[in-house]
């Protein structure tokens, strides 16, 4: 399962000039280190224990935890194809986190900030829809989402100290998974106002961000890592509505080569960034899995997965191509929602519909984008 120098050689001898500078700007001396300590060896988690997991990031994992903060009450059509309601979640049903823990068996996560309803017994969720890594002290940035934990965990081995109940205790902790998902919108944050290089020339303290949360997480006791790569931003309608000279951006697929460049190299130096993390915390497992091809597939693809139109949104506004209108969002009174959302991979313009969730969470446990490449749900199985 190591990765060797070699192999980490070549990858780099393929990178765009501006990565490989990047990377060294990072200091990733992948190189340098003894390859992959800690790839192979399994999740650490205690035979009996049940699986518990905390998820980290943007509105791509947010089961309602920024409806929670804002009060926003979202309506229909959101949640309309599952729950069968508005859950706070940007999407029609389902978000790919919550196919993770169906294949777990364990419940959908609660947000960490909804008051009511709420079990945390198999974790909870931090994810905030609009995060970012940068400025990392605004709610609800990622530094700011792993203090939340770091609060959590703290009340609820508080709660059992004092001989009351909590949902998780110190071994569950630390037998628990972490599951990161952010940086879109860093990256979108990025590309809306600079040339490509100057946006690459930024990832550094994006990634710098996602490594203190690492790193945070693990001095505080956390073992298992599951990191993901983000998606195919060249291929959300948000983006493709943005108004332009000519289409000589346009890929064969219709999408935006340079958003797509840009999410390849954020990806690409976050999986460096993920080996680096494995190479130093000698007993921890980080598994790195790169969302982009996944994301990229749905679109390239999409007739293999039964959607007929990959570019245009479900839920928005202005008919084709996209039909997506910067004024008019889903949530907009003269909206209507397409009639049969399985058939498109975009909810709204920049969310997932729950039928291309399904499909990039069945990419996800087949461990074929993943590095090392474990199991997602052998996680804590016995
Ligand atoms: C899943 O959990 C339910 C109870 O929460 C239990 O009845 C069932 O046996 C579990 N299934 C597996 C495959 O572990
Ligand atoms: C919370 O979920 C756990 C596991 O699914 C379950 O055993 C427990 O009964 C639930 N607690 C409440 C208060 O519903
Ligand atoms: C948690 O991590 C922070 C930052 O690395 C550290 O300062 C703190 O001491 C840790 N807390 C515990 C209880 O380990
Ligand atoms: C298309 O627009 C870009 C700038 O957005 C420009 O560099 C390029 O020359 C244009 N191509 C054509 C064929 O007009
Ligand atoms: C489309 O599917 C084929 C066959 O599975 C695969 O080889 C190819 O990489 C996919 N294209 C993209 C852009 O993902």
């Amino acid at each position: 399962m190591s990765s060797g120098g070699s192999a980490v050689r070549r990858r780099r001898a393929l990178l765009p000039a501006s990565v490989a500078a990047l990377l060294v700007a990072l200091e990733l001396m992948v190189l340098a280190v003894p390859a992959a300590a800690a790839a192979g060896s399994g999740f650490r988690c205690r035979p009996g224990s049940r699986p518990v997991l905390f998820n980290f990031g943007d509105s791509n994992s947010d089961t309602g935890g920024m409806a929670a903060a804002r009060g926003w009450h979202l309506t229909r059509p959101e949640g309309r194809a599952f729950f069968p309601r508005p859950t706070g979640r940007f999407c029609d049903g389902r978000l790919t986190v919550d196919f993770l823990c169906e294949s777990l068996n364990i419940s959908y996560l609660s947000p960490f900030l909804k008051a009511l309803g709420s079990n945390y017994s198999s974790g909870a969720n931090f994810a905030s829809a609009g995060a970012a890594t940068q400025p990392r002290d605004v709610p609800f940035a990622l530094h700011i989402q792993v203090q939340e934990f770091l609060y959590f965990r703290d009340r609820s081995l508080e709660l059992i100290d004092q001989g009351l109940s909590g949902p998780i205790d110190a071994q569950g902790f630390q037998n628990a998974l972490y599951m990161i998902d952010i940086g879109q919108n860093d990256v979108n944050a990025l590309l809306s106002n600079l040339p490509y290089d100057q946006v690459i020339a930024k990832f550094p303290p994006i990634l710098a961000e996602i490594k203190d949360a690492v790193q945070t997480l693990y001095n505080n006791g956390s073992q298992n890592f599951w990191i993901h790569g983000t998606g195919a931003l060249g291929c959300l309608p948000q983006k493709l509505a943005i108004p332009r000279k000519n289409d000589s951006d346009l890929d064969q697929y219709g999408c935006l080569k340079t958003y797509n460049r840009a999410a390849v190299a954020f990806n690409t130096a976050l999986d460096s960034l993920c080996d680096q993390l494995s190479a130093q915390m000698k007993d921890a497992t980080i598994v790195y899995t790169d969302l982009f091809p996944i994301k990229y597939d749905l679109v390239a693809n999409h007739t293999k997965y039964g959607f007929d139109k990959p570019l245009m949104t479900c839920c928005g506004y202005g008919g084709p191509p996209y039909n997506y209108d910067f004024n008019k969002g889903c949530q907009s009174k003269d909206v209507t929602a397409c009639d049969d959302g399985s058939k498109f991979v975009s909810w709204d313009g920049v969310h997932l519909t729950e039928a291309a969730n399904a499909v990039v969470a069945k990419a996800i446990l087949s461990s074929q984008y993943s590095k090392p490449s474990l199991k997602f749900d052998q996680f804590c199985r016995v």
